[in-house]
């Protein structure tokens, strides 16, 4: 059992997609063990994605990742990192195969939609971020 972190991007939540989405994962053999709509602040943007700092793109992700609320969730499943990631599809929508989710949703790879933890070791990092422990409802079934 593993779980990951996943954040509906400020794109998916303007758009009315929240229930879509949660439902690509509960359809597919992940459970939503924590969840929070949020309007993140530019520091909390910052220190998430501080990894990218150095990226010609970080001031224009920053920048949207601020611009409206976002829905951030710990999903729980077996393989849940790559499943999550085979759920999402490419970063660049233009490159996700069809069927995932921003092959259907998203309009361009810096307003993708989504985000998903791309390792084990990172979507611990990236879950403590946002969830103390006691707001993780792990294995509840
Ligand atoms: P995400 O999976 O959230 O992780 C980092 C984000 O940076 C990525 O999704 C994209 O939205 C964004 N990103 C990556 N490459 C580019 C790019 N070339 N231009 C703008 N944004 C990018």
């Amino acid at each position: 059992m593993e779980q990951t972190l996943s954040i509906i991007k400020p794109d998916g939540v303007k758009r009315n997609l929240i229930g879509k989405i949660v439902d690509r994962f509960e359809s597919n053999g992940l459970r939503i063990a924590a969840m929070e709509m949020k309007w993140l602040s530019r520091r909390e943007a910052e220190g998430f994605y501080a990894v990218h700092k150095d990226r010609p793109f970080f001031g224009e992700l920053v920048d949207f990742m601020v611009s409206g609320p976002v829905v951030v969730m710990a999903l729980e499943g077996e393989d849940a990192v790559v499943r999550n990631r085979d759920l999402m599809g490419a970063t660049n929508p233009s490159e996700a195969k069809a069927g995932t989710i921003r092959a259907d949703f998203a309009e361009s790879i810096g307003e993708n939609t989504v985000h998903g933890s791309d390792s084990l070791e990172n979507a611990k990092i990236e879950i403590n971020y946002f969830f103390p422990s006691t707001q993780v409802m792990s294995d509840i079934k």
